[in-house]
């Protein structure tokens, strides 16, 4: 049996507003994105995951959507849309959108139309009260910075519920008809093309007062999206404990997909402490996901980096070492920086998509990270980690010809992390450039499709900083070592005798009788016997 197509896929995150633009209005659009779809297919993506594109008026990067069926005019027209979608298909790349359900902005036709009349149709597309709820427990997804859950609209003379910024009102999923647009919303894009969705704020969807069964509406969501595409599927941004993870994968018949926010948290831990132990934790905290479930392995996004998954303690030891400094925070102690800067040298940072490749799933990528790309601390919040993507050396990065003003957001230009110094062109023609080693490693990742489809054993570790794990098929074994620490370490291992290495942080002896070497941060694949 062939696996379903999203267990070997690799992912792509990106924003199409700060990807490439064609116009040189300083803003990104569908049509600078179809050309560049050449250099996503030749990195080894097969799925980009678009961040909002529909008309918005963007006070959360598109997360504030004005109208589900639309692309916003800043990003081009459907029509662009349209060929979009049908170039990425032509170069081998699926097409994964995403979908704020849990909320619309507060200028959506629905909310304005709720809000002027308490008789009309779309007042129960939301959630109101006549006086504020006590919601001093209540913080909200964004902490301080939001300003509770509920919030006063002059119009209405009521309060409606935000578990996000208070422009962006939730959608009262407990109505049928809610429900039904999203249905509506589903079958449009389908036609359209594309290949599933990104599901934001899952967790946020689902649990409403006076819904008795959240996770029905998963399934119902599952059924209309599998009635028109079979193969489409849902990747849910499902940030929760663990012992809650299952009852958003269901049977196999809610979603496909979860991103693992467990394991991403536990990632940075382990790198903190160059111990293998927070990831072999982590792996064995998350339940095992049901026939046609996957996770989605991810190292950093478009959001600040959060650390919810550890304690209290845990989470210091990361800051410590990896945002020491205050600017680098956001929202109560999310990281707000790339993964280049913040990991440092180079060195972890391949060692960091050498983990992103052979940790159970589907590997998940952040537009820019495979160039290492830097952040922009002078912006707020998470602007930080969404500045234009790094072509070239030229003014404009390559991204745009707008002058600097009418950037969408500035373009890194100073410091360590410039597109002077950063940028794809040069990497382009640097055999041993971060990029040319993800292209290698991704080629290499493809070879082992037994990743993404077979389920990860946490091999005893032979030192404390090292990390091996296996997965076995019928046909043969697939082994890999990762050196967590800053120091060579030699390690024995009985199923390397004999076993072939199939990618490496650099050249290695071959398998001795003194063990397996790994220089500092070091990493070997292999295959074997099974
Ligand atoms: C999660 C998204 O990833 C984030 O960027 C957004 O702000 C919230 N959901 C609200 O939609
Ligand atoms: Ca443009």
């Amino acid at each position: 049996m062939t696996a379903p197509w999203y267990k070997t896929a690799v992912v792509y995150e990106v924003d199409v507003e700060s990807f490439q633009d064609s116009n040189g209005d300083g803003i990104g659009d569908f049509p600078g994105l179809s050309s560049r779809l050449g250099y996503l297919a030749e990195l080894g993506v097969t799925c980009v995951w678009l961040n909002p594109f529909y008309p918005s008026p963007n006070h959360d990067n598109g997360y504030d959507v004005a109208d589900f069926c639309g692309v916003d005019e800043r990003y081009g027209t459907l029509a662009q849309f349209d060929a979009f979608v049908t170039c990425a298909h032509d170069a081998g790349v699926r097409v994964v959108i995403d979908m704020p359900f849990n909320h619309v902005s507060v200028f959506h036709p629905w909310f304005e139309a709720a809000r002027r009349d308490p008789a009309s149709p779309y007042r129960d597309y939301f959630v109101w009260r006549a006086d504020k709820p006590d919601d001093s427990a209540e913080q909200g997804a964004f902490g301080e910075l939001q300003g509770g859950v509920w919030a006063y609209d002059t119009v209405a003379d009521a309060y409606y519920y935000h578990s996000f910024y208070p422009f962006q009102a939730d959608l009262n999923v407990a109505n049928p008809a809610v429900v039904e647009e999203f249905k509506a919303t589903l079958r449009f894009w389908l036609a359209r093309g594309v290949d599933g969705f990104r599901m934001d704020a899952v967790p946020f969807l689902v649990h409403q007062e006076g819904v008795e069964q959240p996770y029905a509406l998963l399934r119902e969501l599952y059924a209309a999206i599998t009635a028109v595409r079979p193969d489409a599927i849902q990747m849910g941004e499902v940030n929760v404990a663990p012992e809650e993870l299952a009852r958003y994968f269901g049977t196999g018949d809610q979603m496909e997909m979860l991103l693992n926010f467990h394991l991403n948290a536990h990632v940075y831990l382990a790198l903190a402490r160059e111990r293998a132990e927070p990831i072999e934790r982590a792996l064995r905290d998350v339940p095992h996901p049901p026939p046609g479930g996957q996770w989605g392995v991810f190292l950093r996004n478009h959001d600040a980096l959060t650390l919810s998954p550890l304690s209290e303690d845990e989470r210091r030891e990361v800051h410590a070492t990896f945002a020491p400094a205050e600017n680098m925070l956001v929202y109560g102690g999310e990281v707000r920086r790339r993964l280049a800067p913040l990991l440092g040298d180079e060195a972890r940072v391949r060692l960091a998509h050498s983990l992103l490749l052979t940790l159970p799933g589907t590997p998940v990528l952040y537009a820019g990270d495979e160039i290492g790309m830097g952040d922009d601390l002078r912006l707020r919040e998470r602007d930080s980690v969404r500045t234009p993507m790094q072509w070239t050396a030229g003014e404009g990065a390559g991204f745009t010809t707008a002058p600097k003003l009418r950037r969408v957001r500035p373009i890194v230009d100073t410091g360590r992390f410039a597109h002077a110094r950063v940028n794809v062109e040069r990497q382009e023609a640097e055999p041993n450039s971060l990029l040319a080693f993800v292209r290698r490693a991704l080629r290499a990742r493809r070879e082992l499709p037994e990743v993404g489809t077979h389920s990860c054993d946490v091999l005893p570790s032979p030192h404390p900083g090292v990390l091996a794990v296996r997965y076995a098929s019928d046909a043969r074994a697939v082994y890999v070592l990762h050196n967590l620490t800053g120091s060579e370490v030699s390690v024995k291992a009985a199923w390397a005798v004999g076993a072939r290495e199939v990618f490496a942080d650099g050249e290695y002896e071959a398998v001795g009788a003194v063990g397996v070497s790994l220089r500092p941060y070091g990493f070997r694949w292999f295959e074997g016997a099974s």
